[in-house]
């Protein structure tokens, strides 16, 4: 991706007109300070227009603000348009680091909250999906994409409603959490009369990488999480485990499924097992990431070395459920964040975990893998699945079209 440096003065004057739009469009934007001291790599703008709406490939950033809206009762297909158009509009202007709107006369409330002014555009994404509510709507039930539907239940759900579903959800990503607010805060206005909110998460840590060229970062468990993930380095993959497929409708073409499951870790009971026993529950070793068949992180996962007590990664390990071997060669992209939500003031507990995303071809492949984690998997003593959603995340978004163009007829 071409990095393009700009002065942040340039920049902010830029941002109120239509020039930024030609250099974000060619890639990242990496402000620099009237110095011209190249700016740290947060300080990029991820492009927003392209084959996949940004987020997904996207080298994982540090924040997320996800949000989950429903659409409110007796909306018009026409005002569920314009809401799409203002979205793709906002969405773009915020991902480059201008503010969503021009100024308007002080009589009115200004078009931008404000909070965001000045900040750089800390690789913001949105990325925008349908859940299978909105393909309920008058008008819609003949335009839901085969693959999507409600998940069914899943073996260990403790699944809260109020935290579960939506019609639309919209994940901000960057390494800025002011951004990431002002991202979800501004869409949310925007979309006042046609959308409500539903649920948000806020997530802090990233559990995933989707380049080598990031490290591996650690979960709340303290274990490295994402070595094993698919990466942008492997287009094939992406292809075949990913990017929806040819007989999808137009609109979903470089498209992908969006699952998004609210996973409490039990942290005070996690911190209470041994190591043995929490590198058993996984299958890697904590400090190296390494498999318990390996001594470095990137050693293949041995599902047949047997030790003096059996296998070496054993029966329930965490890794071995979930191992491509196990499902005939399935894999997923995972994009995941750590959360706390404070505290469970009814059993005096953290309320933390890992908000998991993964985005797949079919949404089929997250309910193969889940059933049998639900049933096998160690971890299961120390997770409790809480919240759960599924959306059609549509194709990338091309200069001057509305996201999902075509969705509505
Ligand atoms: C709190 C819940 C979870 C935690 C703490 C967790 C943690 C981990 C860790 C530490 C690894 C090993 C490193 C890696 O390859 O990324 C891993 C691998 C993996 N996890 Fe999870 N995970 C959780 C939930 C899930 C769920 C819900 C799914 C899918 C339904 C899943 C699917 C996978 C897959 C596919 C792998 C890679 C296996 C391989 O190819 O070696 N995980 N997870």
């Amino acid at each position: 991706m071409g990095a393009h440096r700009i002065s942040r003065r340039g920049f902010l004057t830029a941002a109120g007109g239509a020039a930024v739009g030609a250099v974000a469009g060619a890639g990242a934007v990496a402000l620099a300070d009237e110095g011209g001291e190249p700016a740290a790599p947060s300080a990029a703008a991820v492009a927003f227009h392209g084959e996949h709406q940004a987020g997904i490939v996207t080298p994982a950033q540090d924040r997320l603000m996800f949000a989950a809206f429903d659409l409110v009762d007796g909306v018009s297909q026409r005002e569920v348009r314009e809401l799409l158009a203002a979205w793709t509009t906002a969405a773009e202007r915020m991902t480059r680091g201008a503010p969503v709107g021009p100024d308007l006369p002080a009589v009115a409330p200004p078009a931008d909250t404000g909070e965001a002014l000045g900040l750089p555009p800390s690789r913001l994404t949105v990325t925008f999906g349908f859940g299978p509510g909105f393909f309920a709507q008058p008008g819609l039930r003949t335009r839901r994409p085969a693959r999507l539907r409600e998940l069914p239940p899943l073996p260990g759900d403790e699944l809260d409603p109020q935290r579960s579903g939506g019609d639309l959800c919209v994940q901000a990503c960057a390494d800025d959490p002011q951004v990431t607010f002002h991202a979800v805060r501004n869409l949310a206005r925007i979309g006042r009369g046609v959308v409500v909110l539903r649920w948000s998460q806020l997530g802090f840590g990233r559990t995933s990488s989707t380049t080598r060229a990031q490290d591996t970062p650690r979960n709340l468990m303290g274990f490295k999480d994402g070595t094993n993930n698919i990466t942008a380095e492997e287009p094939e993959a992406l292809t075949r485990f990913v990017w929806a497929g040819p007989d999808e409708p137009a609109w979903m073409r470089g498209g992908t499924y969006l699952v998004a499951r609210r996973i409490r870790i039990l942290v005070e009971v996690w911190d209470r097992a041994s190591l043995d026993d929490q590198e058993a529950t996984i299958g890697r070793r904590r400090d190296s990431g390494a498999p318990l068949t390996g001594s470095r992180e990137r050693d293949a996962v041995d599902l047949e070395a047997q030790g003096a007590d059996g296998p070496l990664i054993p029966a329930g390990a965490h890794v071995r459920v979930a191992a491509p071997e196990t499902h005939r060669g399935l894999r997923i992209l995972r994009r995941g964040y750590s959360f706390t939500d404070g505290f469970d003031a009814e059993l005096g507990q953290l309320d933390a975990g890992l908000f998991f995303v993964s985005f797949q071809r079919d949404p089929e492949s997250f309910v193969r893998l889940q059933t049998r984690l639900g049933r096998e998997d160690a971890l299961n003593e120390y997770i409790k699945h809480v919240g759960s959603a599924v959306f059609a995340v549509p194709g990338g978004v091309a200069p001057g079209r509305p996201l999902a163009d075509g969705v509505l007829g």
